[in-house]
């Protein structure tokens, strides 16, 4: 009996305790000297701001959370969101002991979370040793992604990609499936889906993705092509790098890069005293996808003979959430969706509106905020790069 319970702590331990990553490999500075290309085209992507001391937006939204629902334990939801967020976090779950010790404010077991949940490998987000340290994926889309639960990580030190004969001074290699094809199983295990605590779907790029019956994967946009170019820049002495078919570490988003331009057309058209703005959705999910309170808005402003402003339409793509009392909320907190008007994956759909009287010519706007401007005052969001909007096409029509 005494033997099983050793047995028992012991494991129990282990799934609720991970290793702490060495500082070999700690962040993508360890890297730099040989992937230089990779780590600086890294650093330009929303992967190397996923904790929040450098995500004004996921900070806020985590104490709005506690604010909205005092039975909430904010380090706790640090531990919940970890999993996806910075899922090399050492603890994967806060056992009922610490909750009290934390709601009682003991110190030691305070500075304890701070620790843990600051460490120089979280605060540098998605990195390296996230992914490519990740030995097999068990994924379960039935119950949606589930960040680190979704995956073994191997022996540190041990860095998995996609080729069969690299070989590295710093570290050990070794190829891994999840790798080399479009598969895009390496992306689900954040990306497919995930609900919030009251069973309500907040993110579903994976599943949409699945339901469209899609099979490009996500890299072909979200790195890049494959081409030519070189895997490191270590040379052993008189060497050249060897060269691979390798890809673009930028994981593309509206910030970063022009996947918006390319992927997703605006046309117009006028006809009988109707203007009509047709978009294109060229990828494999819907748009918005992701971050539930994403928006594409399409404005138009109509102008007289003078240059006059006659008149404007506005319309825009987005969800809406709302608790129990059918308030606006954050998907996070959110007991039901009230509203969508996201454009599905590879459809094209045609939004007409009348011409104003006296109108002769039109301007219109394509653009994209990365949280609404209504939701990011209510959650009190102030760094601007949340609260700019992204404008990607603009504008002159003559209408007839
Ligand atoms: C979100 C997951 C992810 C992160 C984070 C990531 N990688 Fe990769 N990496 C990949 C994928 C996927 C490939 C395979 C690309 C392909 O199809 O060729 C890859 C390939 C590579 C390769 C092989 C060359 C190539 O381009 O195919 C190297 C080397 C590499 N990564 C190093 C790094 C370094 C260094 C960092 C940190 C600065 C990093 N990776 C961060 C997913 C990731
Ligand atoms: C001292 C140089 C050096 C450092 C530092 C270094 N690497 Fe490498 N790495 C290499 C070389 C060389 C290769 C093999 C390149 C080739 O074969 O084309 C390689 C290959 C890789 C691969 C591809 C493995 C495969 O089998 O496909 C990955 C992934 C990788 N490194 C990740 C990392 C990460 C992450 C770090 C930082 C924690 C890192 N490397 C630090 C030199 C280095
Ligand atoms: C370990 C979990 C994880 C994995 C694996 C992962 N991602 Fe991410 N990804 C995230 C999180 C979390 C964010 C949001 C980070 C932020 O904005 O703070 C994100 C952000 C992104 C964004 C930017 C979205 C934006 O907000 O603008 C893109 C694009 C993206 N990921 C693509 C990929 C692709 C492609 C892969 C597979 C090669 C991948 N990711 C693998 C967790 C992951
Ligand atoms: C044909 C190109 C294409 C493919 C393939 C594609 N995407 Fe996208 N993705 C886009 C474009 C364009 C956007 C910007 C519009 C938007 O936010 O919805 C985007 C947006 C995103 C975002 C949100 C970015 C943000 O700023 O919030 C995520 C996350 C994402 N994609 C993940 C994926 C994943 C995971 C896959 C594979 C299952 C994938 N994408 C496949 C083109 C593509
Ligand atoms: C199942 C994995 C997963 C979990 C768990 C998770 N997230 Fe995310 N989160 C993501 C992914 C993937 C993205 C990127 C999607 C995108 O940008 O479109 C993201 C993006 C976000 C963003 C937008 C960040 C930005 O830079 O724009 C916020 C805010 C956010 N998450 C909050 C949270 C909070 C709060 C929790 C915990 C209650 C949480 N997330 C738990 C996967 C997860």
């Amino acid at each position: 009996m005494k033997l099983f319970w050793i047995v028992f702590s012991l494991l129990a331990v282990d799934m609720l305790q991970a290793e702490e990553i060495s500082k070999k490999y700690e962040t993508n500075e360890n890297c730099n000297a040989c992937h230089m290309e990779i780590s600086k085209r890294w650093e330009t992507s929303r992967h190397s701001n996923s904790h929040f001391s450098k995500n004004d937006l996921f900070k806020k939204s985590l104490e709005y959370m506690v604010r909205k629902n005092p039975t909430l334990i904010l380090d706790e939801m640090k531990v919940e969101c970890a999993k996806c967020h910075n899922p090399r976090i050492t603890k994967k779950t806060v056992a009922e002991k610490d909750k009290y010790l934390l709601l009682m404010g003991i110190e030691e077991n305070k500075e304890e979370m701070e620790r843990v949940l600051n460490t120089e490998n979280m605060k540098n987000g998605i990195n390296c040793v996230v992914c490519h340290n990740i030995d097999e994926i068990h994924l379960d889309k039935s119950k949606g992604s589930e960040g680190m639960n979704s995956v073994k990580f191997g022996k540190q030190g041990t860095m998995f990609g996609p080729f069969d004969d690299a070989v590295s001074p710093y570290h050990k290699t070794a190829q891994r499936a999840h790798f080399m094809s479009d598969d895009p199983t390496l992306c689900f295990v954040c990306h497919h889906s995930a609900s919030n605590s009251h069973g309500v779907e907040v993110y579903a790029t994976g599943k949409e993705y699945d339901e469209m019956g899609s099979k490009e994967g996500c890299k072909e946009c979200h790195m890049s092509e494959k081409f030519e170019g070189f895997a490191s820049n270590y040379s052993v002495a008189g060497d050249k790098p060897k060269p691979r078919m390798v890809r673009e570490h930028r994981f593309a988003s509206v910030d970063n890069s022009n996947i918006m331009i390319n992927y997703i057309d605006v046309k117009s058209s006028t006809r009988g005293g109707k203007f009509t703005l047709t978009l294109k959705n060229k990828t494999p999910h819907f748009i918005p996808t992701g971050y539930g309170l994403r928006e594409i808005i399409l404005h138009v402003d109509y102008f007289d003979r003078s240059d006059k402003k006659v008149g404007e339409e506005k319309k825009v793509l987005a969800s809406k959430w709302v608790d129990d009392k059918g308030e606006e909320t954050i998907p996070h907190l959110a007991k039901s969706k009230s509203k969508d008007t996201r454009l599905a994956g590879n459809t094209t759909e045609e939004y007409t509106f009348d011409v104003p009287k006296g109108a002769t010519h039109a301007k219109y706007t394509f653009s994209y905020r990365l949280i609404s401007e209504k939701m990011a005052k209510e959650i009190g969001v102030t760094d601007p790069f949340f609260l700019k909007e992204y404008i990607f096409s603009e504008r002159r029509i003559y209408l007839d």
